[in-house]
């Protein structure tokens, strides 16, 4: 069932994701060679506590950490561990969903840790245009298909894939809502957007294949290939004359 969200509702998705914001700053600072995706999970864990609010995706269907953290050619739900440390040229990316009062904010950035090859930076910067390109269609009446038309072909002409059996998501009083929001599809296609909508769109993007595998560990998601990937996402809401993205204050936390 997809649902359209109260102004209040909104406003506390807002307020969540502002602490998914002091999150990522936080973070950023600390991703340096040398540092483990624990230590990272414990201090996103702390900041989000300290706001009085929940880590959502701790004990979600039992997963042990307070955010994910996905490493280089780990696509998603990276266990933070303190057996992975950091190093130079690594990317990284921090998925983190938080809910104050009931209401979930979800949003992932993928960052570089010291220095990355080229072609690391070039997949980071392309992944994330495909979401700002994909949002200039969000509108009320726009179909769910053309955000994922839009993220699609704007990565495969870049060269790159992407998942299927991962996708973006309406989101709200439960982490995960209806509608899915794929990143392949056809324009015209899917569930229309409406007024007051909130959905975690996110491109998840490989520089190689889209095959994936979990690992034992039951969570984490790499690529078969063993080629980099790389994730960026946002919750937006879909306003009255196109969109609102709850999870960002400010132009340059783009
Ligand atoms: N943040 C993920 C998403 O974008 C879900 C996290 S799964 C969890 O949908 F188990 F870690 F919570
Ligand atoms: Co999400």
């Amino acid at each position: 069932m997809i649902t359209c969200k109260s102004p209040r509702e909104i406003e506390l998705m807002r307020h969540a994701g502002c602490v998914v914001d002091e999150v990522f700053k936080t973070l950023k600072a600390m991703l340096v060679p040398g540092v483990t995706t624990k230590e990272l999970d414990d201090k996103a864990l702390e900041v989000i506590t300290s706001r009085d609010c929940i880590a959502s995706s701790k004990g979600y269907y039992g997963y042990p950490g307070a955010i994910c953290i996905s490493v280089n050619d780990t696509l998603i739900h990276g266990i933070p561990s303190d057996k992975i440390i950091l190093r130079e040229g690594d990317i990284v990316s921090l998925d983190v969903v938080v809910s104050y009062q009931g209401y979930h904010a979800d949003a992932t950035r993928t960052y570089p840790v010291g220095i990355i090859s080229e072609r690391a930076q070039r997949l980071i910067d392309v992944t994330r245009e495909s979401f700002y390109e994909a949002l200039k269609v969000i509108r009320p009446g726009a179909h769910v298909g053309d955000i994922s038309e839009v993220i699609q072909k704007y990565n495969e002409s870049h060269g790159y894939s992407l998942t299927r059996e991962y996708t973006g998501h309406g989101i709200g009083k439960s982490m995960h809502e209806d509608p899915s929001v794929p990143n392949v599809g056809k324009a015209g296609s899917g569930p229309i957007l409406m007024e007051g909508m909130t959905i975690a769109i996110e491109p998840m993007v490989n520089e190689g294949k889209s095959a994936t595998r979990v690992l034992p560990d039951g969570w984490t998601v790499k690529t078969r290939d063993g080629k980099l990937s790389c994730h960026y996402e946002n919750t937006v809401l879909v306003t009255k004359d196109g969109y609102d993205i709850l999870t960002i204050q400010t132009e340059e936390d783009k």
